[in-house]
């Protein structure tokens, strides 16, 4: 077995040496678990937290949920969302925190394929739109791992797609044992996301794989490759995959119905790179 590639699973394992998540998603999830919990419990403890609470409402608002009207406190958020819902936008805050800072151009490539798998979702009529829609915006979180764990391999993996027709995936394959989709899937795991979020984002490069949520991986699959093709963000290379063809046979899509699907896509990607531009000026402020 490659080497790194017992090094990645070990540092996934050693808690202490990986991104964590903050504290405040943590005792989210109790609350959330406790069937006790009253909304304004977990409306207090987002409150708490004030870059949190800007992220969620702004996620919340964003072209995304599309509401009308504009959602301004955190426990309308929780009433129009569900709980569920809101600790799934809390987590991705917090990992949008990891990635804004190390990586931009992902970041904008995760926020569009949040968008563009919830475009398809609702269009199929898929069951777990929202869930779907978490799974996308986390699917590339193996990157942020190996690019700060492994900042001089991800270097050269950047340098060896830059020219040539190669995926990153591949190149991760060869070079570390496993790609960033398997270990985003580690990591997934090793904070006790549910499965239905864990299978799209290890198998989001090899739709067939996916064995109990297949719907749901073709739909990031296919949001992931869409998104590469309108050139949105920057995800470390510039191949753009094939669909593949269980992820055609999953999503029944025909290639006109494709279409039209981009279209919409692309009408709130605009919407979505004013968010993206918002956040980040907010963040150099922070700075
Ligand atoms: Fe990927
Ligand atoms: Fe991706």
């Amino acid at each position: 077995m490659n080497e790194k590639r017992e090094e990645i699973q070990r540092l996934i394992k050693e808690t202490r040496s990986l991104p964590t998540l903050p504290g405040i998603v943590t005792k989210m999830s109790a609350l959330v678990e406790n069937d006790k919990t009253s909304i304004q419990e977990i409306a207090r403890l987002v409150s708490s937290d004030q870059i949190l609470s800007a992220k969620v409402l702004k996620l919340v608002n964003s072209p995304f949920y599309g509401f009308p009207g504009r959602v301004s406190t955190v426990s309308n958020a929780l009433i129009l969302l569900g709980v569920n819902v809101v600790k799934g936008l809390s987590l991705s805050a917090s990992i949008f925190e990891m990635m804004e800072k190390n990586v931009v151009g992902l970041w904008e490539h995760s926020l569009g394929t949040a968008v563009a798998a919830s475009v398809i979702a609702k269009r199929i009529g898929a069951p777990e739109a929202e869930e779907i829609s978490t799974a996308a915006l986390l699917h590339d979180i193996g990157k942020v791992i190996v690019k700060i764990k492994f900042e001089e391999d991800y270097k050269r993996f950047e340098s060896l797609v830059q020219d040539k027709e190669i995926s990153m995936f591949e190149v991760e394959r060869e070079l570390l044992g496993a790609d960033h989709a398997e270990i985003g899937g580690w990591l997934a795991k090793s904070w006790y996301l549910p499965e239905k979020l864990i299978e799209p984002i290890a198998y989001h490069h090899d739709v067939e794989k996916a064995t109990r949520h297949p719907l749901n991986t073709a739909i990031v699959h296919l949001a992931d490759v869409l998104i590469k093709a309108g050139g949105f963000g920057f995800s470390g290379d510039n191949v753009v995959p094939l669909i593949q063809p269980a992820a055609w046979k999953k999503t029944g899509l025909t290639e006109t119905q494709l279409e039209g699907i981009i279209d919409e896509i692309e009408d709130k990607l605009i919407d979505v790179k004013n968010l993206s531009l918002e956040i980040q000026a907010t963040h150099d402020a922070q700075a």
